[in-house]
């Protein structure tokens, strides 16, 4: 089923999410066909379930070549489950973001360039990954939404964010979830 995605404002999207404790659940499952039902929907790269009001620790991402990413490496299909980040270095790097909860809007975030991340899957099995690039930024924005924070927050320059169409006349960049 196609869900809402609550907007930034709504106070559900600033809440530090809970960790999921039983796997290879119907209503599990059943979450996860809704995310990606409605990334898909909305032709997003992700989608964490605070963005539909669910309070769990609890994401999704993956992205195909797809020419609204022209630069991006595809990312795998995955669902992510209480995922714990370790950045690998301290090396940051800048990139557009966009983010479904605030639609029409981009902006250029500092995001860890090299991190590993671990959690688990729907049914409870061990996932680790060592990830770099646009796999990394869109790991860092979803995971982001589990504690609360918006992309928006995490803005050095805000004279690199806007509205789609004032930055991009030429057509839009950057990572939408
Ligand atoms: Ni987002």
């Amino acid at each position: 089923m196609i869900r809402a995605v609550l907007r930034m404002g709504d106070p559900r999207l600033w809440r530090q999410a809970k960790a999921v404790e039983h796997f290879d659940r119907p209503e599990l499952h059943a979450l996860i066909a809704d995310l990606e039902e409605t990334m898909h929907h909305l032709d997003g790269a992700g989608l964490a379930a605070p963005q539909i009001g669910v309070d769990l620790r609890l994401v999704i991402f993956g992205v195909e070549r797809n020419p609204r990413y022209p630069d991006a490496e595809p990312v795998p299909r995955t669902v992510l489950i209480n995922p714990v980040l370790t950045p690998l270095s301290t090396e940051i790097e800048e990139g557009w973001e966009g983010c479904l909860s605030v639609p029409g809007l981009r902006g250029r975030v500092p995001r860890w360039s090299r991190l590993h991340y671990a959690g688990v899957d729907a049914f409870g099995r061990p996932l680790e990954r060592t990830v770099s690039g646009f796999h990394a930024r869109v790991v860092q924005h979803e995971c982001d939404h589990l504690d609360g924070i918006l992309y928006p927050m995490r803005i050095r320059d805000f004279s690199r964010f806007g509205f789609v169409e004032e930055l991009f006349p030429d057509g839009d960049a950057g990572v939408v979830d």
